[in-house]
């Protein structure tokens, strides 16, 4: 990747350390190692290759050489740890506008918390990691594209896809990455001074691929509710708000509750 379009990233402010590898395990664990050599400030990590790539569970996540996008932002100044789940449904917005205004439709939608899907299926996933001291802490916001891959082996053919299969052409990774990064930025400095996630409330719903449709809740130890229900929108600290049969709202905290739709994956 040509790493002199990152670099303006740092002379317009938006960052202050780039790091555009060939290859790394994960860029997730290269922004770990930055947080604990104590640096300081913005810091994107974007690698061709991730021989290790890491996804949400535990599970890997493939990213072949040149043909995703595999980034890393890491952001030390974070004051209040709580923040974190609510920077993840920013980023994910941020990747959502950011492809539709690449492809010029409104085909991204975001599946909350914060999967990025086109057609139904995920072409974006987001990792958002945890480097904490006291009460201070790095996020690091690992977010996967698929850009170019042109096909996925049979068993993910039903729930994944590329920029390159939705389009018909490769898309301009540089040019995606920077903008998702500059609007990662711009959105986390208006959440920090606001508190809240109210500025992006009606953006963010417009995009929910389920809103108003009926979904499938569940946890993690194996619990299931009441299901289904009807994901109505998300509230200004991001929760999901579901409604049940009995016509009460709930509202849903992301990273303990899974979402699916009623026949699958949306
Ligand atoms: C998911 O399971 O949906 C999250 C996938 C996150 C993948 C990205 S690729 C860049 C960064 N480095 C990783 O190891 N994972 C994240």
């Amino acid at each position: 990747m040509d790493r002199t379009r990152f670099e303006y990233l740092i002379e317009d402010g938006v960052l202050e350390r780039v790091i555009a590898e060939e290859e790394v395990s994960s860029t997730n664990d290269v922004a770990k190692s930055l947080s604990r050599d104590g640096f300081s400030g913005r810091a994107l990590i974007i690698s061709e290759l991730q021989t290790a790539g890491r996804g949400r569970l535990g599970r890997n996540w493939s990213s072949p050489a040149g043909t995703g996008i595999w980034m890393s932002l890491l952001d030390t100044e974070i004051e209040h740890l709580e923040n974190i789940s609510g920077i993840t449904l920013l980023a994910g917005l941020a990747v959502t506008e950011t492809i539709n205004d690449y492809m010029g439709t409104d085909r991204a939608r975001i599946k909350w918390p914060n999967d990025v899907v086109i057609n139904g299926r995920k072409v974006c996933g987001i990792l958002t990691e945890l480097v904490s001291s006291g009460d201070k802490g790095s996020v690091i916001v690992g977010i996967g594209i698929n850009a170019s891959i042109s096909e996925f082996p049979e068993e993910l053919r039903d729930k994944a896809t590329s920029l390159l299969i939705e389009m018909g052409s490769a898309p301009d990774r540089e040019k995606i990455a920077s903008e998702v990064v500059r609007r990662l930025t711009e959105l986390t400095s208006v959440y920090r001074t606001s508190g809240s996630l109210s500025f992006i409330q009606d953006r963010y719903q417009s995009l929910m691929v389920n809103r108003e449709k009926e979904v499938i809740l569940s946890s993690a130890n194996g619990d299931f509710f009441d299901n289904p229900y009807i994901a109505k929108g998300i509230d200004e600290e991001g929760n999901l708000i579901v409604l049940d049969k009995a016509g009460k709202l709930h509202a849903v905290r992301s990273g303990e509750i899974s979402v699916r739709g009623m026949l699958g994956y949306v």
